[in-house]
C-alpha cells in the first residue's frame, strides 16, 4: 500500500513537472521552476480531467474492463485505461473494433505520444500512425469540447498506471473512408465552453461531452437518424440481458416530459449507492454507465436536464427491457 502510494505520488510529481514544462514552453516563458500557483492549476487540471474521463465523457468506461454481473457493468478495478473491450454488431459496427490501451505504457499504450498527438486522436480520430479511428470512439463529439477540457483529460490519462496490455487489431468490412464522419469544428481553439450560469447551453455542452446521443438515437444503415434524436429504442443485446435505450426527449407520454428536475437528479443520484450495483444476471441491467454518470455534480446533471427539456419532443414508446 505504502509503495503504491509512493509510486503514485512520484508519478504525479513527474506528470506535474511535465505539464508545467509544457505550459511554460507554450507561453514562451523562460520559467524558473514551479510556483505554487502553477502547481495548483496543474492539480486542478488533472482533477478536471479525472472528472471528465471517468464521470462524463466515458473514456474510462469504454477503455477499461466492464463487469456485467454488476448493474450497469461496473469497471473492474485496476483495469482503468488498459483497453480490450470489444465493439461489434451489438453497436451496429461492420466488423470488430477494440478499445485501445490509453495508459502511459510506452510499448502498448500512449506513453510515447505527445499531447498534440493524443488530442488529434481524441478530437479528430487520427492516431499517431496517421490511421483513422472508427467513430464508435466518440471523437465527433469530443471535437467540439474546449481545448482546456481536452488537455485536462490528457493530463489525467498520464497519471494512470501503465498497463502493458496489447490490444488486438480491429477488423472492418467497409473502408474507413466511408465511415469517417463530418467533423463540426476544425480547431479546438475555436471551441467555447458555455458559462455554467447559462444552464441550457452548458447542459448541451455536457450532453455532447457525455455522448448521450450515441446510445439514445436510433440508427438506420449505420447512420444516426437525426429526426429521431434522443428518442431511444436502440437495442443492446448483451447476451446475458437485453436493454433498449430510453426515450429522453421531453415527450410527455413516451419520454421524460413529465419528469421534473428533482426526479431526473434522483435517477442519477440513487446510483451513487454501491448497494445498487448488485445485479441479478439475466434480469434488469443496463449498458448505460450509471455508476459513472452518478458521480456527475448535481449542477451538471441539472444542466443536462435543462437542455433535454429544450430538444424536440418525439413520440416513441420504448420497452426498456424487452423479453
Ligand atoms: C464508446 C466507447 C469509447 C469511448 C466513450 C471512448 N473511446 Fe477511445 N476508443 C474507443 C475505440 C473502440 C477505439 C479504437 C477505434 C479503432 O480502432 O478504430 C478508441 C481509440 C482511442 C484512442 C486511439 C488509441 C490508438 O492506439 O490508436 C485514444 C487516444 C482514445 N480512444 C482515447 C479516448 C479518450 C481520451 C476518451 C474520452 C474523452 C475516449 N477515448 C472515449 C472507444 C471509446
Ligand atoms: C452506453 C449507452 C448509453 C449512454 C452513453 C447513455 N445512455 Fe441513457 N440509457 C441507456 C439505456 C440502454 C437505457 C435503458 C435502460 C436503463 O434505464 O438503464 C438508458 C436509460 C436512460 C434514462 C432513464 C429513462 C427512463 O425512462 O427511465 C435516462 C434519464 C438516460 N438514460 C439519460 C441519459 C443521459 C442524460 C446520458 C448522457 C449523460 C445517457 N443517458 C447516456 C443507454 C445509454
Amino acid at each position: 500500500m505504502k509503495n503504491k502510494f509512493v509510486s503514485l505520488t512520484t508519478g504525479l510529481v513527474v506528470v506535474f513537472a511535465m505539464v508545467a514544462f509544457f505550459i511554460s514552453c507554450n507561453s514562451g516563458e523562460t520559467g524558473n521552476g514551479l510556483d505554487s500557483g502553477k502547481a495548483d492549476s496543474i492539480k486542478q487540471m488533472i482533477e478536471r480531467g479525472k472528472y471528465l474521463a471517468n464521470d462524463v465523457s466515458g473514456c474510462i468506461d469504454c477503455h477499461s474492463q466492464r463487469d456485467y454481473t454488476k448493474f450497469s457493468g461496473l469497471i473492474v478495478k485496476g483495469t482503468e485505461g488498459k483497453g480490450g473491450e470489444i465493439f461489434n454488431e451489438i453497436y451496429d459496427i461492420p466488423g470488430v473494433v477494440f478499445a485501445r490501451n490509453i495508459t502511459p505504457d510506452t510499448l502498448n499504450g500512449i506513453g510515447k505520444w505527445t499531447d498534440d498527438e493524443i488530442a488529434n486522436a481524441i478530437t479528430k480520430g487520427i492516431n499517431r500512425n496517421g490511421d483513422t479511428l472508427y467513430p464508435i470512439m466518440p471523437y465527433p463529439h469530443y471535437n467540439q469540447m474546449s481545448k482546456d477540457d481536452i488537455y485536462s483529460i490528457i493530463a489525467y490519462l498520464r497519471t494512470l498506471s501503465p498497463s502493458n496490455n496489447k490490444v488486438p487489431d480491429r477488423f472492418l468490412t467497409i473502408p474507413m473512408s466511408v465511415a469517417y464522419p463530418v467533423l463540426l469544428s476544425s480547431s479546438l481553439e475555436n471551441n467555447i465552453k458555455p458559462d455554467v450560469t447559462d444552464k441550457v447551453k452548458y447542459g448541451a455542452y455536457m450532453v455532447n461531452s457525455a455522448n448521450c446521443m450515441d446510445c439514445h438515437t436510433p440508427k438506420e444503415n449505420g447512420k444516426y437518424v437525426i429526426s429521431k434524436l434522443f428518442s431511444g429504442g436502440f437495442t443492446f443485446n448483451m447476451g446475458s440481458f437485453k436493454a433498449n435505450s430510453a426515450n429522453i426527449t421531453p415527450d410527455s407520454l413516451t419520454g421524460i416530459g413529465k419528469w421534473n428536475e428533482e426526479m431526473f437528479l434522483d435517477k442519477f443520484k440513487t446510483c451513487r449507492d454501491p448497494a445498487k450495483y448488485i445485479s441479478n444476471p439475466g434480469k434488469v441491467n443496463s449498458i448505460m454507465p450509471w455508476s459513472l454518470f452518478a458521480n456527475m455534480t448535481d449542477s451538471d446533471i441539472k444542466a443536462i436536464f435543462s437542455y433535454l427539456c429544450t430538444v424536440p419532443p418525439i413520440t416513441n414508446l420504448v420497452e426498456k427491457y424487452p423479453k
